[in-house]
């Protein structure tokens, strides 16, 4: 498969999309925008909702990949859940399928293992096929796109990475997020290699930097090419000083997907 340069990144308004508005134009990709939300100074940006079908194959055509971010990214009634992450994604593989298009990166979520109890002490590294378990109607979409990825590619031969991202944010703002914590660089970095390297049929990943107190096996995302050169480690005396260290008898800290097992964020109605 030659290099992909053209491609489609919906969800180009959000947190992530934004950080890879900037950061992955320089590996050579030329981008193309999609979200529900306009997005300011660029006129050029297709404003639309991922339910509009004649829109998304406008938005395809052309295009060497597709990196789907958009979404509802926190917990929420599971009717929105439904629209914008189950039909949403599924709309997004049609539009592939009929324009073409034979590579997708899909943002999964490490909330569809969210109730995998987390790592503690010398506990080995949890690895790729550990059981799904969702932690929220949010985390059973990103299970449902994973599925619908590879059934794309069993079937109609539509290549996916799944990246179960952990947090990709310019800092880490928690003591979770010390452990899942993937920089936006090293973001861009795990994208880049997700749209090239060859014969990845469907492949799943985890989505972090090399963190010192990583919870997650990375070794498919390095198989792929990707080499993290991000740390979350300069940011643990502060956020330790200030939140504590994770306790094993508190549910919020109990599980990979922190508080979403227990009182999770839920998306404005
Ligand atoms: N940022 C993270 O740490 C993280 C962690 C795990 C998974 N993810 C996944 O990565 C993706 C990007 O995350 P983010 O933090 O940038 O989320 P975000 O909420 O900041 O951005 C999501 C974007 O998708 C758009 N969107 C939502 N529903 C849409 C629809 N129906 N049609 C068109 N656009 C729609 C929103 O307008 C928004 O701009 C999401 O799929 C999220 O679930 C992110």
């Amino acid at each position: 498969m030659p290099a992909p340069r053209t491609v489609l990144l919906t969800g180009a308004a959000g947190g992530m999309g934004t950080l890879m508005r900037e950061l992955l134009p320089p590996y050579g990709y030329q981008l193309r925008l999609l979200d529900q939300l306009p997005i300011e100074g660029e006129p050029e940006a297709i404003t639309a909702d991922l339910s509009d079908r004649d829109a998304l194959r406008e938005a395809v055509r052309g295009v060497d990949a597709i990196i789907h971010l958009a979404g509802i990214s926190l917990e929420a009634p599971f009717e929105k859940i439904l629209r914008a992450n189950i039909e949403g994604t599924y709309n997004v593989y049609e539009a592939a399928r009929e324009a073409g298009v034979r590579r997708i990166v899909f943002a999964s979520s490490n909330h569809v293992v969210g109730f995998t109890p987390r790592p503690v002490g010398d506990d080995p590294l949890i690895p790729l096929d550990t059981p799904r378990r969702p932690d929220t109607y949010y985390g059973l979409s990103k299970a449902f796109g994973e599925d619908l990825a590879a059934f794309y590619w069993d079937k109609h031969g539509i290549e996916t990475v799944a990246i179960r991202i952990g947090s990709c944010f310019p800092e880490p703002t928690t003591v979770r997020m010390l452990s899942i914590w993937m920089s936006p660089a090293d973001g861009a970095r795990l994208l880049h290699a997700a749209l090239t390297a060859e014969n990845v049929g469907f492949t799943t990943v985890y989505g972090s930097s090399a963190n010192t107190r990583l919870w997650w096996d990375l070794s498919s995302a390095r198989a792929l090419g990707y080499e993290p050169q991000d740390d979350s480690e300069p940011y643990a005396a502060k956020l330790i000083a200030e939140q504590g260290e994770l306790e094993p008898g508190n549910p919020d800290h109990a599980y990979l997907g922190g508080a979403f097992c227990t009182n999770p964020p839920i998306w404005p109605r």
